[in-house]
């Protein structure tokens, strides 16, 4: 039997009704888990790897708010790194980053870039695992010597050293440094980012490697 116009209506009055309850519970579904299970990408690795390049890429694909841990320390303290350091010494400044860390790594649905040396004091590096998809940034001396080459930031630890200075320091610290940063859930083999294009083919590799979806 065909049914009459107002059946018919009422039919797909019903059809749009389950439609948008079904539309409702996915969402509520997805703001839960959301809620449930905070999605944090927490970018690691040495001065110049490219974190906050890549943090700043990562927030613009997915959508979700991007802290540097430099920039936040120098924004609540009101003071550069440079400042702290000179007035603090590094041990102060370490209290500092860690104390900001814990304020930051708390915030729900960001992505995060340490500062080079955060994951290597205290146990940040146990910290950040727990709070996250923690990603390190592998870079070799020569990338990473380019990348400071290219950049206008001040690295209180570089200041005075000559490019061969640089580059053993920078060695000699990457070394003593791995032992933090391989614990990493996730590690990025780096290639230099010196355009656009290779910035956002390496954070679409990072995107796949943790699995994490944009913003809903
Ligand atoms: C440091 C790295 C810097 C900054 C400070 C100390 C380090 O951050 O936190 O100058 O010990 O490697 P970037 O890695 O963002 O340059």
């Amino acid at each position: 039997m065909r049914p009459s116009p107002r059946q018919g209506a009422d039919a797909n009055k019903q059809t749009y009704c389950c439609l948008s309850l079904t539309g409702k519970a996915e969402w509520l579904r997805m703001a839960e888990n959301l809620h449930n299970n905070p999605k944090r990408i927490i970018i690691i690795g040495y001065m110049g790897a490219g974190k906050t390049t890549l943090g700043r890429a990562l927030s613009k694909i997915l959508g979700f708010p991007f802290y540097d841990l430099d920039w936040y320390i120098e924004t609540r303290m009101r003071k550069t790194i440079a400042q702290i350091f000179e007035e603090r010494g590094e041990e102060g400044f370490r209290t500092i980053e860690r104390n900001m860390l814990h304020e930051v790594a708390e915030f729900e649905n960001v992505i995060i870039s340490c500062g080079g040396g955060t994951p290597c004091f205290f146990d940040n590096m146990d910290y950040l695992n727990q709070q996250g998809e923690t990603v390190y940034l592998k870079a070799t001396t020569d990338i990473i010597c380019k990348h400071l080459n290219m950049s206008k930031n001040v690295r209180p630890l570089l200041i005075g050293k000559s490019p061969d200075e640089v580059k053993a320091f920078v060695d000699e610290q990457v070394s003593k440094r791995n032992a933090y940063y391989m614990k990493a859930k996730h590690i990025l083999e780096v290639h230099l980012m010196d355009n656009r294009e290779k910035v956002n083919t390496m954070a679409e590799q990072l995107i796949a490697m943790t699995g994490i979806s944009k913003k809903a």
